[in-house]
């Protein structure tokens, strides 16, 4: 009964938050939830008359998203939306709408933000987006207001007892819905 999940991250910086958050996920999720890092830097901006001969770099992300049953997706809120490298992946992966790989995956979001409202915003245009996909996506709302730069280390630590729980309670429920939904 293990679930091998896609890792999906929204951020490219070094020393991101949100690359932490994801850290972190890994780390205190249930051991029956595997994650695979999956990444969205290489491919082009989508433009539709490179569907004649897809680059490299999308049939690699498409072949990869089709190997995992759910996809949990940590990300930044940018000007009150998703970053367009998370958008870029989205739009790739949901043509030709018969090989959409986010049609009926299990999908998780949660992400971190220096401000105060860390990323709830953003969580809202990604569920618009995933609805058109027919995805399942976990209910609630996940996300991390980063107030000090050492919540999480860098390694995905968390020594707050009270923070830890909170991540370690949105994988396991993460993992109950992926297992519910085979
Ligand atoms: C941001 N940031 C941001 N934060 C937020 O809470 N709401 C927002 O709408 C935005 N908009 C925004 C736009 C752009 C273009 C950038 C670069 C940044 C701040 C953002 O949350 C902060 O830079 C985080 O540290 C980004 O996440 P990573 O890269 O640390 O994972």
């Amino acid at each position: 009964t293990e679930i091998t999940a896609a890792m999906l991250v929204g951020s490219l910086r070094t020393g991101s938050i949100n690359q932490r958050l994801a850290r972190a996920i890994a780390r205190y999720a249930p051991d029956t939830l595997r994650f695979r890092w999956i990444e969205m830097q290489d491919m082009p901006f989508y433009n539709g008359d490179l569907e004649v001969d897809r680059p490299a770099a999308v049939r690699a992300f498409v072949a990869a998203m089709q190997e995992v049953e759910a996809a949990c997706i940590v990300t930044p809120e940018y000007n009150r939306s998703i970053p367009a490298l998370l958008k870029n992946a989205i739009d790739w992966g949901s043509k030709p709408a018969a090989e959409n790989v986010w049609r009926d995956r299990v999908i998780a979001m949660t992400g971190a933000s220096p401000g105060g409202i860390g990323t709830a915003v953003g969580q809202q245009h990604l569920r618009q987006i995933l609805a058109i996909q027919s995805a399942t996506v976990l209910p609630g709302e996940t996300y991390i207001s980063f107030k000090t730069p050492d919540m999480i280390a860098e390694d995905g630590e968390i020594a707050d007892p009270e923070v830890r729980a909170f991540i370690a309670g949105f994988a396991a429920r993460f993992a109950a819905l992926a297992l519910r939904m085979r």
